[in-house]
């Protein structure tokens, strides 16, 4: 008896399984081996096969992958008069069995009833048929727990008791069926798999995706949207299709790179643009190096001051909030740092320009908060030298380029200087901007 309770023990310790639903239907369309299970099928581990949950077990049907159910040992007891006494035994869902108790004919009563009880749903059939054949009768118990016995949080195993009596006779049997009702394997979940592509856990054979991906691995994103006009589906070429500064992603995105110089600007619906190749396309801006806001942007884009304490900052993420950037316009290397806000404004400082008077203008550093005033005749000032330049671009260079005289000119030397533009100084005289 002690072997008894002893596997008995073993058994219930076994840790608790939930599952979803408990509907059955047909077996290929459950998803799931506590599903399977609890209804009486056998589960496939493989989740390559297509057809996961069968109630036969073809030979051909997931080779060596089937989920084994553990079967406990069976025990039986002999009992002197009503034999046997105890009986344990495994029995499936959806499969049924008959066992046999004898006693002696000789007894004055000759009733046999039975007494039920079970740690699921009393969903099973027992039924029971005595015959008398000399001084034997044999009572046969036919038990089938049903496909609704296991509750939908039934634990690996549960029980259903039957306890048989005979009137006249003391002793009585026990029989104890121990029911499957929930997979072992379910127990060992393997979180962020590399089998579901490190984005859902894996048991059973099965990927449970976490949100945004599905299909057996969690290979396909469930996309709101698409890129569509560029195809972004080869990870390995990043340029042009995410500017360097990121790789095509789910669902034909970019997916910027977060640990780069500027990362914090980098645009996720832009193709990863970074915060230079914004400013870069307003080269206007970037020549007339007028203080204060440029009105030749689309976006608005202020001018100020270098100041090197403001090349020191980072945000909350260690990250810089000033990048350093570059652009070469008509031969001309600008360096400048460059930030944007949380509200779009963009502001950028000149830190090197082959305009020599900009140079002056950069060592000198102007008073940061320029006043509206200024503000209103800079505005006046660039559309003034806008129109100017625009005539002075169009010129034909005074001198080739591939004249060897001039071939090693310096950046700092640069000879293309806009004869129009002058800067606003010398053209505007501000009483109260006497530094200038
Ligand atoms: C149980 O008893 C019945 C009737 O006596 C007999 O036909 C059957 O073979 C027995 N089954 C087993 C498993 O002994
Ligand atoms: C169920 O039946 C078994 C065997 O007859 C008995 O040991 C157990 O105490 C019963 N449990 C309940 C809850 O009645
Ligand atoms: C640079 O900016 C910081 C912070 O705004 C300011 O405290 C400092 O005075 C500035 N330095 C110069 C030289 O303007
Ligand atoms: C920026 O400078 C680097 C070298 O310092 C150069 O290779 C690159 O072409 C420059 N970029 C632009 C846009 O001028």
């Amino acid at each position: 008896m002690a072997s008894v309770w002893f596997a008995v023990v073993i058994l219930l310790s076994i840790q608790q399984v939930f599952a979803i639903h408990r509907e059955c239907g047909e077996f290929k369309n459950l998803k799931n081996c506590n599903d399977c299970i609890r209804c009486g099928g056998h589960w496939c581990n493989d989740p390559n096969e297509v057809k996961r949950c069968s109630r036969d077990r073809s030979d051909s049907w997931c080779k060596g992958k089937t989920e084994t159910l553990f079967t406990a040992t069976r025990v039986e007891e002999k009992g002197t008069l009503l034999s046997p006494k105890y009986i344990l035994q495994t029995l499936e869902v959806g499969s049924r069995t008959s066992l046999n108790f004898t006693f002696p004919s000789k007894t004055s009563e000759q009733k046999v009833t039975y007494i039920v009880n079970s740690t699921q749903n009393s969903d099973f059939q027992v039924t029971k048929q005595t015959y008398c054949n000399g001084e034997t009768c044999t009572t046969t118990i036919e038990a089938a727990p049903e496909t609704t016995f296991c509750a939908a949080d039934g634990k690996t195993y549960e029980y259903f008791n039957v306890k048989v009596s005979v009137g006249g006779i003391e002793e009585s049997s026990e029989i104890k069926f121990h029911v499957p009702c929930a997979c072992g394997c379910s127990e060992a979940v393997e979180a962020m798999s590399r089998t579901c592509n490190r984005r859902g856990s894996y048991s059973c054979g099965v990927c449970t995706c976490e949100e945004g991906w599905v299909g057996t691995f969690c290979e396909e994103p469930i996309c709101e949207k698409k890129r569509g006009d560029v195809p972004c589906i080869d990870s390995g070429r990043n340029y042009p299709e995410c500017s360097g500064n990121g790789v095509c992603g789910r669902c034909d995105q970019c997916e910027c790179f977060p640990d780069r110089e500027g990362s914090r600007y980098f645009d996720k619906d832009n193709y990863c643009a970074d915060i230079c190749m914004t400013i870069n396309d307003c080269e206007q801006c970037l020549e007339s190096h007028l203080p204060g806001p440029c009105q030749d942007c689309n976006f608005p884009l202020f001018n100020r001051p270098l100041n090197q304490t403001l090349l020191t900052y980072k945000d909350d993420f260690n990250r810089k909030l000033w990048v350093k950037c570059n652009t070469t316009i008509n031969d001309c290397n600008i360096e400048y740092a460059a930030m944007r806000e949380s509200n779009g404004e963009t502001f950028y400082m000149i830190m090197n320009s082959c305009d020599p008077v900009t140079g002056e203008q950069v060592v000198g550093g102007v008073s940061l908060t320029l006043p509206v005033v200024l503000g209103v005749i800079a505005i006046a000032a660039v559309a003034a030298a806008t129109a100017g330049y625009v005539v002075w671009k169009n010129r034909t260079p005074p001198m080739p380029l591939t004249d060897p005289m001039y071939q090693n000119i310096d950046a700092e030397d640069c000879t293309g200087e806009n004869p129009l533009y002058k800067p606003p100084t010398s053209s505007f005289k501000n009483p109260t901007y006497g530094k200038w």
